[in-house]
């Protein structure tokens, strides 16, 4: 925890597996004392700003209670309500930020916005979504998957869809806490070749194995978890026709699903399109624990505050 005071999360990538595992077995123990009714507020009187270029149900909610229950405050900050929607820079507005507050969160389109932010601001900087990395969900998702399985390494979680934010920060996870990740898409929407790249270097040491695919039969196979995500993510809606008729294979539904464990658990960060990228009957299915994820949202990024903003 001491190494974390101060720092920023921007993609996983800049923590280490101990650092990693640390926060989610700190968010399951401040579940276990928010469960039992112990109050823990090691953030009292400090602020966090949560800037949001756009919209939002869990990430808002979770940071802005998750805040409370440690005793400190958070402020939504809407693009549509302070300067840098009118175009103040955001070298201003992170140095002006620091002066008053005690962590950011930033969810906006493109990454370099986080970094620029990060490089500015004296304080925290965590990424709330960019187009690139989504780490605070991914961190919610292994705590989810660790409580269901009991294990991380030697997993294998099958991601199906778009090679997204989710699609990168799952592989940079998987491979720091040695779970095999396959990717299955489209030719198109591929993830980031960089970031395959990474992912599998930080593998090497981990061991976990990263393989992109077209076949999501393949992917599936054997998995332990299948993921999936929106066909269109938000600053794509535009494309949202094009990309139904791309992912029309890319279903995750009881055919599917065949392939992988019988005890597999099934994972969408939400919101989510039923009959589009999941059938109904697998999203709201006994293998589904799309609920306990959302839920660990809040724990986790309690961690995750308590651990770089006390
Ligand atoms: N999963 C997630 O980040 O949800 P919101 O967009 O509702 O914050
Ligand atoms: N990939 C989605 C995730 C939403 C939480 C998006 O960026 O819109």
């Amino acid at each position: 925890a001491q190494q974390l005071k101060g720092r920023d999360l921007l993609e996983l990538n800049d923590y280490s597996p101990e650092e990693i595992t640390y926060l989610i077995d700190s968010a399951i123990e401040l579940k276990k004392k928010q469960k039992n009714g112990e109050e823990f507020q090691p953030l009292k009187g400090k602020t966090i700003g949560l800037i949001f270029e756009k919209s939002s149900t869990r990430t808002r909610v979770s940071f802005e209670v998750g805040m409370y229950q440690l005793g400190g405050h958070a402020l939504f900050l809407s693009k549509n309500d302070i300067q840098l929607g009118r175009g103040e820079t955001v070298g201003d507005t992170a140095q002006v930020m620091s002066r008053y507050l005690d962590g950011i969160m930033i969810r906006t389109f493109g990454h370099d916005k986080v970094e620029d932010l990060a490089r500015y601001a004296s304080i925290p900087v965590i990424n709330g979504l960019s187009d690139l990395a989504h780490p605070c969900q991914v961190l919610a998702d292994y705590q989810t998957i660790y409580e269901h399985k009991g294990k991380l390494k030697g997993l294998k979680l099958a991601y199906i869809g778009d090679g997204n934010n989710m699609a990168h920060s799952l592989m940079i996870g998987g491979a720091k806490l040695g779970v095999d990740v396959s990717i299955a898409g489209p030719e198109g929407y591929e993830p980031d070749a960089a970031v395959v790249a990474e992912a599998r270097e930080i593998a090497k040491k981990t061991g976990a194995k990263i393989v992109v695919t077209r076949s999501p039969q393949e992917a599936v196979q054997d998995a332990d978890v299948i993921y999936t995500d929106v066909w269109a993510s938000m600053g794509f809606e535009e494309e949202q026709k094009a990309r139904e008729a791309a992912f029309k294979d890319y279903q995750v539904n009881e055919e599917l699903v065949k392939g992988a464990k019988s005890d597999y658990l099934f994972l969408h960060c939400l919101p989510a399109h039923r009959e589009e990228e999941v059938s109904t009957g697998v999203i709201d299915g006994p293998n589904s624990v799309i609920f306990d994820q959302a839920e660990n949202r809040l724990h986790a990024q309690k961690a995750l505050m308590a651990a770089l903003m006390s």
